[in-house]
């Protein structure tokens, strides 16, 4: 589906989001593009943005208290923006997000509770996670011991790269440094906890921060199955590697195609697009305790 807002300024388009500026404001409008191993697939996952978007939405509004976030709340900035979006682009409705524009700190903040992907490989390979040292005969997706904060360098056109928490002290202050970890701990604790109890294990995540009004804000999209891996937790268990919650019949099919991973990659069938559009339902609908709203009781902005 076609998520553009034609004449509108560009302020990036990503793998999943086309993000618009609007000065003080971003536009964030959540497109059904998937990406598995790294590549945009060509097939569309129905839906897909409007789950990520209102699952954001769903975690700020829970989180309010604890940390401040990007989104706009005043109602009549929002409603302006509508008007000059237009009805006849209710096909956006639940995929768009009004948010503050900050002035972003460009790291990455990785919060792990469990023992997985790149974390994994480095403890398997030498005993440490980010270059700390952890007890042995941890089994792969065990849980950690206690949340590790892994904060990487941002890279928007290229490859994140994990920084020791003294790097990231020299590159923002030490006094930012702290700030940016105990809001990834306390925001990741709170998500965990309540995650857990819906039978999902979170077991890692990325947060962004920036400066709104010289306040340290929350922003880009939080605790989505995009920026977090999501488990079930009926199945997981320490030493295999559990599959995604919203990505395995994706990735299943991919790895069985025999694609070699680079881009272009192969169309999805009906049935795997169907049961990805199910595992995003299924993954909102636990943790919100409600099926995914209709896009017609969604309002635009
Ligand atoms: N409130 C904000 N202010 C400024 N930049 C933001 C804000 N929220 C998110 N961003 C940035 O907007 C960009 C959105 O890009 P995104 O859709 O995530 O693409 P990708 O992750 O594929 O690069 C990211 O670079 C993110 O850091
Ligand atoms: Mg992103």
């Amino acid at each position: 589906m076609n998520v553009e807002l034609a004449g509108w300024p560009l302020f990036r388009r990503g793998k999943v989001r086309d993000t618009y500026d609007l000065g003080d404001h971003l536009l964030m409008i959540a497109s059904d593009r998937i990406s598995a191993f790294d590549v945009v697939l060509p097939t569309a996952i129905p839906g897909k943005g409007i789950v990520l978007t209102q699952l954001s939405r769903f975690w700020f509004d829970l989180t309010d208290g604890l940390v401040p976030n990007h989104r706009e709340r005043d109602e009549a900035i929002r409603a302006e923006i509508t008007g000059r979006i237009g009805a006849d682009r209710s096909d956006l409705a639940g995929r768009t997000m009004l948010v503050r524009k900050a002035e972003r700190i460009d790291i990455e903040c990785v919060v792990r509770g469990y023992l997985a992907g790149s974390a994994w490989s480095e403890y398997r390979a030498s005993g440490t996670v980010a270059g700390e040292a952890l007890p042995e005969g941890l089994e792969r997706a065990s849980e950690l011991p206690a949340p590790m904060f892994t904060p990487s360098t941002k890279v928007d056109d290229g490859h994140d790269v994990t920084i020791s928490r003294a790097d990231l002290a020299g590159l923002v202050g030490a006094d930012l440094a702290l700030r940016l970890e105990e809001a990834s701990r306390d925001l990741y604790g709170v998500a965990h906890d309540f995650a857990r109890q819906r039978g999902i294990v979170l077991a890692d995540t990325k947060f962004e921060f920036g400066m709104v009004d010289g306040r340290l804000t929350l922003i880009d999209e939080v605790l989505t199955p995009d920026s977090s891996r999501f488990w079930d937790a009926t199945t997981w268990r320490p030493g295999i590697e559990p599959p995604s919650f919203d990505k395995q019949p994706v990735r299943d099919w991919l790895s069985g195609s025999g694609w070699d991973r680079r881009p272009p990659a192969p169309d999805l069938p009906a049935e795997v697009v169907a049961g990805t559009v199910d595992r995003y339902g299924e993954a909102f609908r636990r943790l919100t305790g409600f099926p995914v709203p209709a896009s017609d009781v969604l309002s635009l902005v």
